[in-house]
């Protein structure tokens, strides 16, 4: 039987961040199709229902056209098993992407080679970095009229402060595009198109040196444009690439396939495997020791006819069996999981096991929250993921007082899955909390989810807060008797101080000396 640290050795656990129609899906397809999960291309994506691709399932994301809900897609590729970890490409759920790249071992960046860098995702880019999660770039659309290469590299490097380091780099120029050149191998890999890309694209591969690329337009530039990366000694770097300093890009398009093998070979070759994951105290959890994972996604309702709540788990260490009891380490009590499954869309099929770097959906799991630990012992408790330092803060209250009950619950619930962060005033309680939220669409999926999921019908009501703090006990009453201050309290017991702005806020630090007012999450203002 294979062991779980081999089994791990085999695995690739990978993201993709984008800005909404940079091509995400339709890379994600591609590399479906590459890994032989579906036959032919628009099997996932059909073209006019394209808005309810495999993890699109919400009807509010079908709605809005965004993809809220991350999903985790196995597929194989040469002999290994890759696992695609999806994220939300809008900036108000990038807490979310922020969730799965605890999860991930490497994220693949996809940006649209006319646009670039785009403002909305920077925040989900900049997420990456501080989780220092390995980047690999994928410049797409280049089948179509865009940007030089050189200048996009440019914007990389400025933007997002990370070293571009080309593995290929296209021939042709944006709109009629040839093929690209492996830097590594010195090979010109020349493509030709199928219709809409709904097969492997085909390739020829030709050593540069010694090919006639005359009569293909931009060959004589692409060769120049090579020569000066390789005066920069612009390559590939793992150290700096492992520790999310430099980024290997890639040049393709996921419509046409153009370049989609050999992003999907750098996933095997250049992306780590699952590795040890290091405890609360900096402890590595052996690979092979018994089993342990994390929920990074916790999620409710999946589908109508169930309405149960599915946690995402990342299996750490040991072997997952379907069945077998784990402990929830918060609780200490043990935990079934018959009811295990992966999900691919909206289509659940039963996982009898799993190694490090897979993920697990485990239903029914009500006590479980985003970041908790299970594991078979020996104990093991993996650090928590952070929360984000919400930005954006409304009133809420149900409108229908005979609905108290489900409104209460349904906000435990968000709260618990992470959809919204709830505060509340301890003498108060529930009666009118205050939700916080990093992005506007936040308060929109949470009052949808009230009403439809929990028939609680809400009404939101401006908060007069810009800015959060942490504080605690001794802080609180001072801080309670300012103007405009109200300290309120996390589900995780975090006393959170809200101020109107952050003027107001450095006025009172510099008025006041001695209160406890820390950032929310480490490393942010
Ligand atoms: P997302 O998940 O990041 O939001 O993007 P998605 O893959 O849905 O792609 C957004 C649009 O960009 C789609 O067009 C898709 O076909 C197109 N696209 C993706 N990759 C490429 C590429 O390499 N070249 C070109 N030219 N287009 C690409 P759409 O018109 O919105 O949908 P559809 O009708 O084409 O499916």
């Amino acid at each position: 039987m294979t062991s779980p640290s081999e089994a791990a050795a085999s695995r690739r656990t990978f993201a993709i961040i984008s800005h909404p129609d940079a091509g995400k899906t339709t890379l994600t397809e591609k590399f479906l199709l590459y890994g032989g999960a579906i036959s032919e291309a628009g099997a996932v994506k059909t073209r006019q229902g394209r808005r309810s691709a495999t993890s699109d399932w919400m009807e509010m994301e079908q709605k809005r056209g965004i993809s809220i809900t991350s999903t985790a897609l196995q597929f194989r590729y040469r002999d290994r098993v890759l696992n695609l970890l999806d994220t939300p490409g809008h900036r108000d759920f990038s807490e979310d992407t922020y969730r799965v790249l605890a999860a991930t071992d490497a994220a693949i960046m996809v940006l649209d080679a006319a646009k670039g860098i785009e403002p909305q995702t920077l925040k989900l880019f900049e997420v990456c970095r501080q989780r220092e999660v390995p980047l690999l770039t994928f410049i797409n659309k280049w089948d179509r009229p865009g940007r030089g290469p050189l200048e996009l590299l440019d914007e990389i490097e400025e933007q997002l402060s990370i070293r571009p380091t080309p593995v290929t780099w296209p021939v042709g120029i944006p709109g009629d595009f040839h093929g690209v050149v492996d830097r590594r191998t010195g090979h010109f890999v020349k493509f030709d198109r199928t219709d809409r890309g709904s097969r492997a694209a085909p390739e020829e591969i030709h050593p540069v040196a010694g090919f006639d690329g005359s009569d293909l337009s931009g060959w004589s530039e692409a060769l120049d444009e090579l020569e000066l990366l390789d005066a920069i000694g612009a390559d590939l770097d793992a150290k700096s690439f492992l520790a999310g300093e430099s980024s290997p890009v890639f040049f393709g398009s996921a419509l046409t396939n153009f370049g989609v093998r050999l992003l999907l070979d750098a996933v095997v070759d250049v992306a780590p495997a699952p590795a040890p994951r290091p405890d609360v105290d900096d402890r590595p959890r052996a690979l092979d020791a018994p089993f342990s994972g994390f929920a990074f996604k916790v999620q409710a309702n999946m589908e109508k006819a169930h309405r149960d709540r599915v946690a995402f788990v990342r299996v750490c260490s040991g072997r997952f069996e379907r069945g077998m009891s784990v402990v929830h380490e918060p609780t200490g009590r043990p935990f079934s999981t018959k009811y295990a499954h992966t999900v691919f869309g909206s289509d659940r099929s039963t996982v009898e096991e799993a190694y490090p770097g897979d993920v697990v959906g485990l239903v029914n799991a009500g006590d479980v929250r985003v970041g908790d630990t299970l594991y078979v012992d020996p104990p093991v408790r993996f650090p928590p993921i952070p929360a984000f330092a919400p930005e954006m803060f409304r009133r809420i209250r149900t409108t229908d007082t005979g609905r108290f009950k489900q409104f209460r619950r349904g906000l435990e619930q968000l709260d618990q899955e992470g959809v919204i962060q709830v505060l509340r005033d301890d003498d108060v309680g529930d009666v009118e909390p205050v939700l916080a939220a990093v992005g506007a669409l936040q308060f929109e999926v949470a009052t949808h989810r009230l009403e439809n999921e929990f028939g609680a019908p809400v009404e939101l009501r401006a908060a007069p807060f810009n800015v959060a703090r942490r504080t605690d006990e001794e802080s609180m009453a001072e801080l309670r008797r300012l103007p405009g201050v109200e300290v309120l309290r996390r589900r995780d017991g975090t006393l959170l101080a809200l101020f109107e702005s952050e003027f107001y806020l450095q006025r009172i630090e510099a008025e006041k000396e001695g209160l406890t007012l820390l950032p929310i999450l480490e490393g942010q203002p």
